[in-house]
């Protein structure tokens, strides 16, 4: 049985859903924690620290009737950012997405700089990604750079 087939009786396939692969073992419950899977109500399946040959160490997340919406996935991307988002139909593989960080992020995350607008009134914050690889944004009101990012809500 080759290193691929072992992976797949550790998490199992699932009949409809998404998948989360080639998560940062690091990563993997930032992402659990980010897309509130703590509370989800159906199956959720999370694997991590799997050998994966592209990456060494691996994490995948598996969710059971769950599609995750655009602002779900930029999420995924500013953690994970070479994660791969797989759509499952009826057991079928039917998307396949490599994610990529956007240029851009709207009311995802929260500007670090108390004095900033978008936390004294009740406005959407706006950033720019200035660097991918270490990530830097830079918030479009006070022009505050940040490298930590912290989430919305
Ligand atoms: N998967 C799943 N349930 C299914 C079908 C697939 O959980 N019913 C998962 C597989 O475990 C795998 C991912 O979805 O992690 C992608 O499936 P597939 O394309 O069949 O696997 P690979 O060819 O191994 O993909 P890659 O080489 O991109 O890792
Ligand atoms: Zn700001």
């Amino acid at each position: 049985m080759t290193g691929e087939n072992k992976k797949e009786l550790v998490v199992s396939a699932i009949d409809n859903g998404t998948v989360i692969d080639h998560i940062p073992a690091s990563e993997v419950y930032k992402v659990v924690k980010i897309l509130n899977l703590d509370e989800y109500q159906d199956e959720v399946l999370i694997g991590t620290n799997l050998k994966s040959k592209k990456y060494g160490t691996k994490g995948i997340i598996k969710v059971k009737n769950k599609f995750f919406e655009e602002k779900e996935v930029s999420k995924i991307a500013l953690i994970a950012p070479n994660a791969t988002l797989i759509v499952i139909k009826n057991y079928e593989v039917v998307e396949k997405r490599k994610l990529d960080i956007p240029d851009r992020v709207r009311n995802i995350v929260k500007c670090i700089n108390p004095n900033c607008i978008t936390n004294i009134e009740d406005i959407e914050t706006d950033f720019r990604i200035v660097e991918k690889e270490p990530l830097k944004l830079q918030c479009h009101y006070c022009e505050k750079t940040m490298t930590n990012i912290r989430f919305k809500e």
